[in-house]
């Protein structure tokens, strides 16, 4: 905690995102309708919108909108040209992202599409394939763990070559690595079918990083499309 202190007193000033104002309301709009608190701490949320950046992504795919928290700092990160598509499974939660969004001026920017995403990804594979929808060239999967390998399954099936797949919350205070906590937490079991089936996939290249912050020890996985 006291690293973060000091590295976003520095890093972060309010002053030099012009999104400050907007990402704390929807992290506070979120809190205060309910949601759980689970978004992307703050260092993340840069750290996706520093992502799309180098990536030059126009086109971003997220699983998983949540409250609109990561959804606002990825297309603040990618610019006006750039458009999110987000994928939310309940309506409530899709209802208070639009405020956060609207809120922020991003709704231009921002698409939420209500369903699972084992049913919306399909539709947008078909889009992309078609080519009514351009492929995406980054994309964030935060949604229902046990998902996490048919997610991006999915995803490699309309990313353009070299796309970036982040996925959320694959370490779990570590035990991503204990096997019997696997049994009892489907959660975890899905991050480790993820981990073993993307080592014998040659269509992608992954690594996952473990990170320490206010939102306790996880990590993710940083995958690329071949
Ligand atoms: C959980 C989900 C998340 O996406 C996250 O960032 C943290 C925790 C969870 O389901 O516990
Ligand atoms: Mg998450």
């Amino acid at each position: 905690s006291a690293v973060d202190a000091f590295t976003s007193a520095h890093l972060m000033a309010p002053s030099r995102n012009k999104y400050n104002d907007a990402l704390e309301f929807a992290y506070a709009n979120a809190l205060a309708k309910g949601l759980p608190d689970i978004a992307s701490f703050p260092a993340q949320g840069k750290l996706l919108s520093i992502q799309v950046q180098v990536a030059r992504a126009k086109n971003i795919l997220e699983v998983g909108t949540l409250g609109g928290y990561s959804a606002i700092w990825m297309a603040s990160g990618a610019g006006e040209d750039a458009r999110v598509t987000t994928v939310e499974v309940d309506p409530k939660h899709k209802q208070v992202a639009e405020e956060s969004i609207a809120n922020a001026g991003l709704s231009g920017q921002i698409d939420i599409l209500l369903g699972s995403g084992l049913d919306v990804l399909p539709e947008l594979i078909k889009e992309v394939t078609a080519g009514k929808r351009e492929p995406f060239d980054f994309v964030f999967i935060d949604a229902d763990k046990e998902n996490n390998l048919a997610y991006l399954e999915l995803a490699l099936q309309m990313v353009k070559p070299k796309t970036c797949i982040y996925v959320d919350n694959v370490v779990r205070r570590g035990t991503l690595a204990d096997e019997a906590a696997a049994q009892h937490d489907t959660r975890i079991a899905g991050s480790r079918k993820l981990v073993e089936a993307v080592g014998q996939n040659d269509k992608v290249d992954a690594v996952v990083i473990q990170t320490v912050s206010e939102k306790n020890y996880d990590g993710f996985m940083l995958a690329v499309a071949k």
